[in-house]
């Protein structure tokens, strides 16, 4: 059964294919589809869901009835109140800048000891019929004063995490997808039962 992911990111469409190893997974370069999908939703769930109708409208359009996965996560720092949550991939402004975004935060938090925060990932399976199902995924961890590991994804070189006692930037993809946010989400929608009427056209 092939499932369509609703992503361009190419750090969380590896994660997820490594995590969904017996599916057929297409990606949207796969189908053709080229444009922004703007997230203007004011929580997880809202994006996630926005990103997903509009791939299965699409894929509709062109008579393929594929299912559709789409995510939508992000860092929330306890100390500033859960930010920046939704705005994580453009916390400084630009859209996707992980280095900007990178920089802001530690900026932002010079002064701040509390550096608890944890990933969010809630992740939508949006079937043809306009039905679907929700995954919601945490890990938690530390903001660190500095970067540490690799950065070449978000703020992975910025996370210390409570489970791996390194950060998501040192550890290899093994050892982030047995714990990361996008892993827990993909279990938890995998194991839900409940199913959900999309309302909105
Ligand atoms: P999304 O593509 O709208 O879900 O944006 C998520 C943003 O949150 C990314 O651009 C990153 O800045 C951040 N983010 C989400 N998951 C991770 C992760 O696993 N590691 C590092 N940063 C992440």
């Amino acid at each position: 059964m092939k499932i369509v992911l609703a992503s361009n990111n190419k750090h969380k469409i590896e994660e997820i294919k490594q995590m969904l190893n017996n599916q057929e997974i297409l990606t949207l370069k796969d189908i053709g589809y080229t444009e922004e999908i703007e997230e203007t939703g004011k929580t997880f769930l809202e994006n996630a869901l926005i990103k997903a109708r509009t791939i299965s409208k699409f894929l509709t359009k062109k008579s393929l009835y594929y299912p559709v996965i789409a995510d939508d996560s992000g860092l929330c720092v306890e100390a500033l109140n859960g930010e920046p949550g939704v705005y994580s991939a453009r916390y400084s402004g630009t859209h996707e800048n992980d280095e900007a975004n990178r920089l802001k935060l530690l900026n932002v938090m010079k002064n701040i000891t509390n550096r608890k925060a944890y990933f969010q990932c809630v992740i939508v399976e949006y079937f043809p019929d306009k039905t679907y199902k929700i995954g919601d995924g945490k890990t938690y961890g530390n903001i660190t004063t500095t970067k540490i590991g690799n950065d070449s994804f978000g703020y992975d070189c910025l996370f210390l995490s409570d489970d791996l006692q390194k950060t998501f930037g040192e550890a290899s993809s093994e050892e982030k997808n047995h714990v990361s946010h996008r892993y827990r989400a993909l279990k938890s929608l995998l194991n839900q039962t409940s199913i959900l009427k999309d309302d909105d056209n």
